[in-house]
């Protein structure tokens, strides 16, 4: 009887002591998980290839990464215009020619990307993509006279204050919608393609739903900017926004400083608009 009550004990003993170690061993387990994978997330970074890094570098240098948003910091000046604009070679026909240039690498990039959706069956086509200072400020004039100046500057930019001026960015459209400017585009079959795709072309969707407050604008399906094949895919694979990227990477503001607005210019813009 008594070996019996002691036998019993014993087991019940020996059952609390393999759970206290079961469970201490998946808390440790767990503890060493978040350990892994914040070194997974920091070696991530640490894991940017050589040849990666160079080519951000590279891209840095050529002026891929320029920030141009908001941020007084951040506007052009209104003479800046890139030195190597060339005409895309896939367009909406009825639009300005003075909106189909690119910076040359960014158009490479962007026919190419063109023609690989062209073998899907998709048509994918610049409307406006090169606006120059004076193209941007009639274009926000005319949104502004449509719906007043705050909803306007929702999803178009005061003039300095545009990416298109930089001859990186293009606003898309597709023969589903007509080649209307449109947030639909974003619904077509040629919209989410190139929300999957363009970031293989270095392309990354500059206005991502609700970032808003990020990067100043609403979401924008049909905008794509060019910012070379290292930052489009890192920032396609982490979901952040330029301006978030920017920061992350300590890339600094790459306006040159003759393509920069000073402070006049800011009066001018603001009163002007
Ligand atoms: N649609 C963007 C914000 C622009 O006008 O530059
Ligand atoms: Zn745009």
């Amino acid at each position: 009887m008594k070996s019996k009550r002691f036998g019993r004990f014993t087991a019940s003993v020996l059952i609390v002591m393999i759970a206290i170690l079961l469970f201490a061993g998946c808390g440790s387990e767990n503890r060493y998980e978040s350990v892994g994978s914040q070194q997974a997330g920091s070696a991530e970074n640490d894991r940017r290839s050589e040849s990666a890094q160079k080519a951000l570098d590279q891209d840095v240098s050529d002026g891929y990464l320029i920030l141009v948003n908001k941020d007084q910091a951040n506007h052009l000046s209104a003479s800046y215009e890139p030195s190597d604009l060339e005409r895309v070679k896939y367009v909406a026909e009825d639009r300005s020619p003075a909106g189909w240039s690119m910076r040359h690498k960014a158009a490479e990039q962007f026919n190419l990307m063109s023609e690989d959706a062209a073998k899907e069956g998709l048509d994918v086509v610049v409307t406006t993509a090169y606006r120059s200072y004076d193209f941007q400020t009639q274009l926000f004039n005319s949104y502004v006279a449509q719906k007043g100046e705050e909803e306007a500057n929702k999803t178009s930019a005061r003039p300095g204050e545009s990416e298109h001026q930089t001859g990186l960015a293009a606003d898309l459209s597709t023969s589903e919608i007509n080649y209307a400017n449109s947030s639909a585009f974003g619904d077509t079959k040629a919209g989410k393609w190139v929300a999957e795709n363009c970031w293989k072309y270095g392309f990354i969707i500059r206005f991502p739903e609700g970032m808003d407050s990020i990067t100043g604008y609403s979401y924008e399906p049909w905008h794509i900017r060019y910012v070379g094949d290292t930052a489009a895919k890192e920032i396609h694979d982490s979901g952040i926004t330029l301006e978030e990227y920017i920061k992350e990477n300590k890339l600094g503001n790459s306006i040159p400083a003759d393509a920069r607005a000073s402070a006049s210019d800011a009066e001018v813009s603001e009163g002007g608009n």
